[in-house]
């Protein structure tokens, strides 16, 4: 694994500070009928990684021992999972948190028969550039707070509804007081302002807004589709964002065939997102390239193939084809894509289920894809699983086994959340 794939967020004069909230003492999760570890090592408990009857020692936000019940280390203080299964907090690898404004009319028209488009996006960047700040920040905490009581502690943010110089930079700056990892998606779509001259906008994309968001993201990504950007205008803008030291990740094949996933791959993608209209190449090209890595166990794709089954619930869409993507070794992550257009959740659980229920993959790949496979997806080696010095973001369900998850759907099955070793 080379080190220039994983792109960190450099500390700059003026970022905001987040303060790091951690746990001080220790504190043992005990009496836990199954955990989902992500960690195999030996290949015990398969690709979760699953112990019965276990305990997780956090010290410090970070976990700190993992082992059997019977032989935990004593702690300051314990919490009691009353032989519930616990997990790695979900990781939501692609969500869209920084909008204004509300298209539930455009939701209530699809599902009375309208296609979705693509088209409401420049409704929701009027009603961006309208808001101030503080309505921004207050629906990316909203946004944030409702996820994490859903199991999320690692989310993406993207920006993408301001689209001009100023617009965007403060949407990145608003999300990275939320997130380590944020988006800049300058190039969603080109706004109505520039409809006729596109390449001006890439230009200024590739300029003054690069210039003003880089500062505050880790990642550049491009909406790669008929409609947004042609693959030449999203080689441009991704090229120059790698350049500035931002990872790729590519909105690639949602609404139809096209050249994004390639694309992706071409680039060194972290991830590709959507993946719902596929061509064997596409699948073969995403299979090609491999690297192994801390974070999960084995091989995987370079580049992830990150499914959004919100987005083709909410848009009446045939779902990705997971199970041809798992088949050719293609890494999976599920992600919740939330956004007011075409999918408006932040349920990692309605996502597992979804995943479940409309793509074959087994409830475990699910639980992976929507755990390891997201912490794959942004190349991070310190969530999605539970071992020793990984971040303490974990989630204590109410119900005994990960299954349950996609078991008993829409049911709030998420009793307790650690994030960085802290009840929430
Ligand atoms: O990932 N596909 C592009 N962007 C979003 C939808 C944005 C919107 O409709 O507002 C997505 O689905
Ligand atoms: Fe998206």
């Amino acid at each position: 694994m080379s080190m220039d794939l994983w792109p960190t967020r450099p500390v700059r004069p003026g970022d905001p500070i987040r303060p790091s909230v951690r746990s001080s003492g220790s504190l043992l999760v005990d009496n836990i009928g199954e955990l989902v570890t992500n960690a195999s090592g030996d290949g015990a408990g398969g690709p979760l990684g699953l112990h019965r009857d276990a305990a997780v020692l956090v010290e410090d936000g970070l976990v700190a021992w993992v082992g059997s019940a019977r032989s935990a280390p004593a702690a300051d203080r314990r919490i009691d999972a009353g032989g519930a299964a616990v997990l790695p907090g979900f990781v939501d690898s692609h969500a869209h948190l920084v909008f204004a404004g509300d298209r539930a009319a455009e939701f209530a028209a699809r599902m009375a028969g309208q296609p979705y488009t693509g088209g409401g996006i420049r409704t929701t960047v009027g009603a961006t550039r309208a808001a101030p700040d503080s309505e921004l920040r207050g629906t990316v905490r909203r946004l944030r707070d409702e996820a994490l009581r859903q199991g999320t502690t690692t989310i993406e943010i993207k920006s993408g509804y301001g689209l001009t110089v100023a617009d965007e930079a403060r949407s990145l700056r608003i999300a990275a007081e939320f997130s380590d990892d944020t988006t800049f998606l300058g190039a969603h779509v080109v706004p109505a302002e520039y409809a006729d001259r596109p390449d001006d906008y890439v230009g200024m994309v590739c300029g003054p807004m690069l210039a003003a968001a880089a500062p505050y993201a880790r990642w550049i990504d491009v909406f790669c589709e008929r409609g947004a950007f042609d693959v030449d205008h999203a080689r441009a803008i991704l090229a120059c964002g790698q350049a500035a030291g931002l990872g790729v990740r590519v909105h690639a094949n949602q609404l139809g065939p096209g050249p994004g996933v390639q694309l992706g791959v071409e680039l060194g993608a972290a991830s590709v997102d959507h993946c719902t209209h596929l061509s064997d190449a596409d699948v073969d090209a995403l299979a090609a390239h491999t690297i192994d890595c801390m974070c999960a166990e084995g091989r995987h794709s370079r580049t992830v193939a990150t499914l959004l089954p919100g987005a083709e619930f909410s848009t009446r869409s045939p779902y990705p084809d997971a199970r041809r993507l798992l088949d050719a070794g293609v890494t999976v992550a599920l992600a919740t894509d939330c956004n007011p257009g075409s999918s408006y959740t932040s349920s990692m659980p309605f996502c597992i289920a979804l995943a479940v229920r409309e793509m074959r993959m087994t409830p475990a790949e699910a639980v992976w894809a929507a755990t390891a496979g997201g912490a794959l997806a942004l190349r991070r080696d310190d969530v999605g699983v539970l071992r020793p010095g990984a971040r303490a973001d974990l989630i204590v369900l109410d119900a005994p086994t990960h299954l349950h998850l996609a078991y008993r759907p829409g049911v709030p099955l998420i009793r307790q959340v650690l994030h960085n070793g802290v009840p929430q």
